[in-house]
């Protein structure tokens, strides 16, 4: 087999990897080849072309706001939200939604030793990612009479502890079968000055995850796309494992997506300050895209406009829905979703502690399937309702502000419902309350579900 694969490699201009394959002996020589095989190499060739040998420091042109659902200010739009809220509804009495949470990151900013979903992030209970949103999908099943089939987006890095954590609490009471994790594909790190496929170890490749965009092959692959299809489902909403206030099969998000017959849309909040470093929906050369952070010119970021509104005001939540069939054509490469590169320390044989980046990962990115859909829309909720990742161990985003919102968005629901919250400070709760999602999964849920003698006053968790 090496013979094959080392010829393979020189065709691709791969002759530093040739050479180790020809020089290592039998055993580790076989193990490597394999890796190898399973690579896509004619990718990994277009990869370092276009974007080691020949990068391309594109800044995105024709910049302007994007047209977004924006939430409602009058009875009109109150009234466009019910309706939509309405045909979120149907669509999953009808059983045509499946939830895929992304879990296959790295987690690298929050340093946490496990998959993220493992984390605890309960403010009273300690509930983990995962179960927040096992309880979230669970919830919704009940409340539509569903099946609402939940998929796990994995790496192979984090599957196996995953799926043992998930197997290890009996699914949080969801069903055999209802759940199912499939892994997201690798690549290779190269070299940043050369492009040579680099190994961690003399007989292993240094690979790397393929990035959110990864969702679309990984769900080709794993076959899902074919078995929603027999099931009549014909939407997928997606989202990501760090964000607990995020609602799974959000009815009203779901349904914005389908009266506006969209392929593919993006739940927006508003940023909190220009500095915030968050992507923003956009329109790049009259296409509907996201831009990230980075890539927006600096002196857009605080632009306003006459009303002293921020221009680029709409932040991405990593919050998708998708028409099944435009994702099969995703996932088929018959839209081919372009791919990143970016510099990384990456230890190898050679050069086992590297000072500064000396490699390139790869990665593809879910939201540039926007610009390659014919039809999308961006649909704004209400960011204290909605959005609160988890990303860094300490400051903005952190389990801190995480559990805080957690903790505001249940203190407003009781005050919605007529119950006193204490508050202590700038208004915050004086005590932790948290809402278990299989309790209530917005403030109207609560009306005749809390006990008349019901006092505030130490943490207080509600659960059902
Ligand atoms: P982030 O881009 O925030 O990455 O992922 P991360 O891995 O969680 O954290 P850092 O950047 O290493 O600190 C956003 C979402 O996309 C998923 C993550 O699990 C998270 O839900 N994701 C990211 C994947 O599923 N696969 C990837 O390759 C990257």
């Amino acid at each position: 087999m090496s013979d094959a694969i080392i010829r393979d490699l020189e065709d691709i201009g791969q002759h530093r990897l040739a050479d180790v394959l020809r020089g290592l002996p039998p055993p580790p020589a076989d193990r490597l080849a394999m890796q190898v095989a399973s690579l896509d190499l004619r990718l990994v060739a277009r990869l370092v072309d276009e974007l080691v040998r020949t990068p391309v420091a594109a800044h995105p042109s024709g910049l302007t706001p994007a047209e977004v659902d924006r939430l409602p200010v009058d009875g009109a739009g109150r009234a466009r939200r019910r309706l939509a809220v309405e045909a979120g509804e149907q669509a999953l009495r009808e059983g045509r939604v499946a939830v895929v949470l992304l879990a296959g990151g790295q987690g690298t900013r929050l340093g946490f030793d496990h998959p993220k979903g493992m984390f605890p992030i309960g403010p009273v209970s300690n509930a983990t990612l995962f179960e927040v949103h096992a309880a979230g999908v669970g919830a919704t099943r009940r409340r539509y009479g569903c099946d609402l089939p939940w998929y796990l987006m994995t790496s192979d890095a984090n599957d196996a502890p995953t799926r043992q954590f998930l197997d290890g609490h009996g699914l949080f009471g969801l069903s055999p079968g209802s759940v199912t994790t499939f892994i997201q594909g690798m690549l290779p790190t190269v070299d940043r000055g050369t492009g040579d496929i680099l190994r961690e170890a003399p007989d292993r490749l240094a690979l790397s995850p393929d990035g959110h965009g990864g969702i679309f092959r990984a769900l080709g692959r794993a076959a899902i796309l074919g078995d929603l299809e027999e099931r009549g489902i014909d939407t997928i909403m997606t989202f990501q494992v760090d964000n607990p206030l995020m609602r799974p099969a959000d009815p009203g998000f779901i349904g914005a997506h389908l009266l506006a017959h969209s392929e593919m849309s993006t739940l927006v909040v508003s940023k909190v300050t220009p500095e915030e470093r968050m992507g923003v929906m956009a329109t790049v050369d009259g296409r509907p895209a996201l831009v990230e952070y980075s890539d927006l010119p600096g002196d857009l970021h605080g632009a306003r406009d006459d009303c002293g509104d921020l221009v680029f005001w709409a932040g991405s939540t990593g919050v998708h829905c998708l028409d099944r069939a435009f994702a099969t054509r995703l996932a088929t490469g018959q839209v081919p979703l372009p791919f990143h590169g970016a510099g990384k320390r990456v230890p190898t044989p050679e050069d086992p502690a590297p000072a500064h980046p000396n490699a390139v990962t790869f990665e593809a990115f879910m939201f540039d399937a926007l610009p390659l859909a014919e039809r999308t829309a961006a649909v704004e909720m209400e960011r204290a309702e909605r959005f609160a990742p988890v990303k860094n161990a300490e400051g903005p985003d952190s389990p801190a502000t995480c559990r805080a919102a957690i903790v505001e968005r249940s203190a407003r629901w009781l005050d919605q419902a007529g119950i006193c919250v204490p508050r202590g400070a700038g208004g915050a709760s004086q005590h932790p309350i948290e809402i278990d999602p299989r309790f209530a999964q917005g403030a109207p849920d609560l009306d005749g579900r809390l006990p008349a003698d019901l006092v505030v006053d130490g943490p207080l968790l509600l659960r059902g």
